[in-house]
């Protein structure tokens, strides 16, 4: 979503926030701005479209500020168009604020400020916070002040960074739920609302908390929260380098994700997994393992891919555990007052650990009392931050919105963590071993299923003119189903929709005709001969059929269309190697079709809003 960058330095400024919006494209966007002081005065060019686009507009040559704001906009309040792109002036425009997040509150303090006689010109909240600070500027003549006294009457989420040519040589960042970091160089400062921004000037940051602000000049920056206290904060170093944030020679950053995979896989098992005691050891849950010991119920929540990740869990702790699991959509669970108390666990899961509704509802878990644990990718994220212990995946940073790698480290630290519950409990150290072993060989697995390429890309030459997909699994492979439909429709814009495979007669089955390809994960389980009965079904009315099955599997051959084999393993692992074939498919569909693989139209990568 949204992306903010800000610096105050010694090198010339434009060049470099065009260049940090850049690095924070993956996050979707539909327009983009800067704003700059020169001569005094602050200068505004903002454009509908791509980062690109602003970066031929700004005249660089022409331009000598060493501080600037930039944003990139994802619209919530108003279209995505030259007028509703940030930054926002004050009524005087002295005053240029970029803004993450959504002031609630934004109608009414609009209407307040019309009747005082201020004016509007946009349709977004952001214009009417800056108009706000600047009425508080009229009356105490200090930006710093007007900043706080605006901000603590706003309800709602922001990360914001304020310009003002009253006070030149200055910029105020705040955070209220909506990420903001700062990076110190050498002489110089970048404020972001992303490590990525930051990253090719320097590795020392400061994640500011809720409710904090930074102001930020030439000589240094102080904390201090919106209420005026002073904070001292400890300097950080960023967790990944430049190289992790680059294509490295990819044509994509989700192909280069892919393969990943066996290499982060690896990070998030590594000096994990004690195989000979059939044990994990993960340092993170230290704090909680009586309260996961005890546990009478796991709730987990997530939204998108995590939730998927959290299907699959649910299916792995409860046959190693036989702790009841119960998931949940976060945006539903936020609302819905769930029956939550003491007793339970709550496993919030998240790539970025910035998504809106996944903090909320463990806000709401924590509220009720129940123990809130975070698995998260980004280190130092709100989630990671606002959670009582958890464990990092490790994955690296994902750039690809379409989410591939994050969701097989997510199934891979779920899988250790099913199997250290299943140890306090009722499974033996044998069984543990035999899961742990075959753990430790899954990247070596990983790698294999990319031998399939040719395979798969005759499956994309072959369907790419269908209009809809269906994918079946059953059990473990049920979630992954709902997996590779997103994975299509996410990046590829074909309709696609994941059934479990049973289900298929109560409604899909109507859709089969010989132009709907139907995608079977039937690999090597208990339930292998009843997911074969369903092929036949969807065979004798004429459906395509791909299959995903495992190596050496011959009576596949004998009833779909085309087959991909992937290396035989635990059935609960078996999602960790299916996904990699249908997150490939959807790839190359993505590109035969000619659609923007890693941004695709209207999605973001961090949904920082409701
Ligand atoms: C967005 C992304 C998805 C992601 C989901 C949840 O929709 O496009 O790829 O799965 O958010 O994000 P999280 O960061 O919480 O895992």
């Amino acid at each position: 979503m949204c992306g903010i960058v800000g610096y105050i330095g010694h090198q010339k400024a434009s060049h470099l926030l065009v260049n940090g919006l850049k690095r924070m494209e993956y996050r979707g966007y539909d327009s983009a701005g800067i704003s700059f002081l020169e001569n005094g005065k602050i200068n505004i060019l903002k454009q509908k479209g791509k980062v690109e686009n602003l970066d031929r507009l700004v005249p660089h040559d022409l331009i000598n500020t060493t501080i600037g704001i930039a944003h990139t906009r994802w619209a919530t309040h108003g279209f995505p168009n030259d007028v509703n792109a940030h930054p926002h002036t004050d009524n005087t425009g002295n005053i240029s604020v970029v803004h993450n997040g959504i002031i609630e509150n934004y109608t009414a303090i609009r209407t307040k400020l019309k009747q005082d006689g201020y004016s509007f010109f946009t349709d977004t909240d952001t214009e009417v916070l800056a108009v706000f600070i600047g009425a508080f500027y009229e009356k105490v003549n200090n930006l710093e002040e007007a900043v706080r006294m605006a901000l603590s009457e706003v309800d709602g989420t922001y990360g914001i960074a304020v310009l003002s040519s009253y006070e030149p040589d200055k910029i105020i960042a705040a955070r209220m739920g909506s990420p903001m970091v700062l990076g110190i160089g050498e002489n110089e400062y970048i404020i972001a609302s992303d490590a990525a921004a930051i990253i090719a000037h320097t590795n020392k940051v400061i994640y500011l908390d809720d409710g904090e602000m930074v102001i930020v000049t030439r000589e240094g920056f102080i904390t201090k929260t919106v209420l005026n206290e002073e904070t001292k904060r400890q300097i950080e170093a960023i967790e990944f380098d430049i190289q992790q944030i680059e294509k490295s020679g990819f044509d994509h950053f989700m192909l280069k994700e892919i393969y990943e995979q066996p290499e982060t896989v690896k990070n998030a098992f590594r000096g994990r997994l004690l195989i000979e005691k059939g044990n994990v050891k993960l340092g993170g849950l230290n704090s909680v393992i009586e309260k996961l010991r005890t546990a009478k119920r796991i709730i987990i929540i997530a939204c998108g891919t995590s939730w998927h990740a959290a299907l699959v869990a649910e299916y792995m702790i409860e046959q190693l555990a036989h702790i009841p699991v119960e998931v949940e959509y976060a945006s539903e669970f936020r609302y819905r007052n769930p029956v939550i108390g003491p007793e339970d666990v709550v496993f919030a899961i998240s790539q970025s650990g910035e998504t809106a509704d996944t903090l909320a509802a463990v806000k709401e878990a924590k509220q009720k009392g129940a123990t809130v644990l975070g698995f998260v990718n980004v280190v130092g994220s709100s989630i990671a931050r606002e959670t009582e212990a958890g464990t990092y995946l490790h994955a690296g940073p994902e750039i690809g919105v379409a989410s591939t790698k994050a969701f097989t480290s997510q199934l891979t630290v779920m899988a250790l963590v099913a199997l250290m519950l299943g140890r306090m409990r009722t499974l033996s150290q044998l069984d543990g071993k035999r899961i742990a072993l075959e753990i430790s060989e899954l990247p070596e697995k990983i790698t294999k299923v990319f031998d399939q390429l040719k395979q798969i890309k005759e499956i994309v030459d072959e369907y790419a003119h269908a209009k809809n997909f269906l994918y079946l699994g059953r059990g473990f492979n049920f979630p992954l189903a709902l997996e590779g439909a997103l994975k299509l429709k996410e990046i590829s814009y074909i309709h696609a929709e994941g059934y479990p495979a049973a289900e298929m007669k109560h409604g899909p089955i109507a859709l089969i005709d010989e132009n709907m390809p139907v995608v079977f994960i039937a690999t090597q389980d208990e339930i292998y001969d009843k997911v074969l009965s369903n092929i036949e079904e969807v065979k004798a009315r004429k459906g395509k059929i791909i299959a995903i099955a495992n190596e050496g599997d011959e009576r596949i051959k004998l009833v779909a269309n085309h087959v991909i084999y992937i290396p035989n393993t635990l059935p609960m692992l078996n999602p960790i190697l299916a996904v990699v074939p249908l997150q490939l498919m959807a790839y190359f569909m993505a590109l035969k079709l000619g659609c923007n693989v890693d941004q695709p139209r209207n999605l973001a990568k961090s949904v920082t809003v409701e």
